[in-house]
C-alpha cells in the first residue's frame, strides 16, 4: 500500500538504519527501484521532484507508482522532493502523495517557519507527513570558507526552534553534502559534530540527508570509458552514510547514483552493439543497473533489508 513514512522513521530512528528515498522520472527507473526493494524486502520512498513532474507529467508518475504498489505489494511512500511553495505541496497532497517536502530554506528563518507551518497544517489535516529544510546544502566553494559554511549549515538551536514552531515531521539538515556528482574537491568531509548537536536538540525527530549519493568510482569510470565526460566526480563515502544513520538520519536521498548507473549501462550497451536501436534493449540494461544499485544501497549501506 501507499503509506506515510511515520512508522518507518520511528523504527529506523530506534534501530539506527535508514530508508532510501530514490528519485523517479520514468517507468524503467521506478521498476528498477521497486524490483530491488522487493528482492530485499525493504520499505521504500519514491520521490518526485518538480523537474520530474514537468518531464513526465504528474499523472503518469502517479499512475506508475500506483502500478508499482499494486504489483509489488510493498509499503511505499510517495514523496514530493523539494516542493518550493505551499501551492505545489497542496497540489501533491490533493493528488494523493503521502509525504511532501516544503523547501523554504532559501527564505529567511522566520519566513521558512511561516511557510512550513502552513504546509504542515494543510498536510496533517489530510493525513500527509511533511519534511522541511533548515540551512542550505553547501556548494563546493561555500564549504571552503568556514564562516560561509557556518552560515549555510544547519544551526542546532534554530533546528530546535524550527521543529517546535512548525510541528514538522522530518528535518533535512545541511552538514556538508550537496546535490549532484561533484560534492567535494579534496577529501570528503561531513560535520558529524553538528549532526550530533542537532540530534540532541530535536530528540525523536527524524533527519534527512540530501545529496547523499556516493558517486561510485566504477560507474563514473564506465561512463567515461564509453564516451562520457564526468571528470573529478566525487560523492559521500558509504561509511559516512552509515554513520549518519546512527545519529538520527532516517531518510537518505539518492538520485545521482541512479543516473550514473543507468547512464553507464546505456553507454556501454551503445558502444558494444552499435546496431542496437531498440529502446527496450538499452533501457532494459539501464533498468537492471538501477536495480543492482538500489539492492546494493539497501543491503550494504542503508540497512533496511528484510523488514517487510
Ligand atoms: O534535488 C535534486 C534531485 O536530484 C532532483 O533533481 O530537480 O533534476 O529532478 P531534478
Ligand atoms: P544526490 O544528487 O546526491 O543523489 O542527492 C539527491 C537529493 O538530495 C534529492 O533530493
Ligand atoms: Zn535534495
Amino acid at each position: 500500500p501507499l503509506i506515510t513514512s511515520q512508522s518507518l522513521f520511528e523504527k529506523a530512528y530506534e534501530k539506527d538504519y535508514a530508508i532510501g528515498a530514490f528519485n523517479v522520472n520514468n517507468m524503467e527507473i521506478i521498476q528498477g527501484i521497486v524490483d530491488a526493494a522487493k528482492e530485499e524486502r525493504s520499505p521504500l520512498i519514491l520521490q518526485v521532484s518538480a523537474g520530474a513532474r514537468k518531464y513526465a507529467n504528474p499523472i503518469y508518475l502517479k499512475k506508475l507508482v500506483e502500478a508499482a504498489v499494486e504489483d509489488s505489494g510493498l509499503p511505499i511512500v510517495l514523496h514530493l522532493d523539494h516542493g518550493e511553495s505551499f501551492e505545489i505541496c497542496k497540489q501533491c497532497v490533493d493528488d494523493g502523495f503521502t509525504s511532501v517536502m516544503i523547501d523554504a530554506s532559501h527564505h529567511t528563518f522566520e519566513e521558512n517557519i511561516a511557510i512550513t507551518k502552513k504546509v504542515v497544517e494543510y498536510a496533517h489535516a489530510h493525513g500527509v507527513v511533511v519534511e522541511a529544510e533548515l540551512g542550505r546544502l553547501a556548494g563546493v566553494e561555500d564549504a571552503v570558507n568556514v564562516s560561509a559554511a557556518d552560515a549555510t549549515y544547519t544551526d542546532p538551536d534554530q533546528a530546535q526552534e524550527f521543529v517546535e514552531k512548525t510541528g514538522v515531521d522530518a528535518l533535512a539538515v545541511a552538514i556538508g553534502t550537496s546535490h549532484g556528482a561533484y560534492k567535494f574537491k579534496g577529501e570528503p568531509n561531513l560535520d558529524f559534530a553538528r549532526l550530533k548537536a542537532i540530534a540532541a536538540k530535536i530528540p525523536g525527530t527524524p533527519m534527512v540527508l540530501h545529496g547523499a549519493s556516493t558517486v561510485l568510482p566504477e560507474f563514473v569510470k564506465i561512463c567515461n570509458q564509453y564516451g562520457g565526460q564526468i571528470p573529478g566526480a566525487q560523492g559521500v563515502p558509504e561509511t559516512m552514510i552509515r554513520e549518519a544513520a546512527r545519529h538520527g538520519v532516517c531518510k537518505v536521498n539518492i538520485d545521482t547514483d541512479l543516473r550514473l548507473a543507468m547512464t553507464a549501462a546505456i553507454r556501454k550497451e551503445f558502444a558494444e552493439d552499435p546496431t542496437n536501436f531498440d529502446p527496450r534493449k538499452y533501457l532494459g540494461p539501464g533498468r537492471d543497473a538501477i536495480r543492482e544499485m538500489v539492492k546494493h544501497k539497501i543491503r550494504n549501506v542503508l540497512g533496511s533489508s528484510g523488514l517487510v
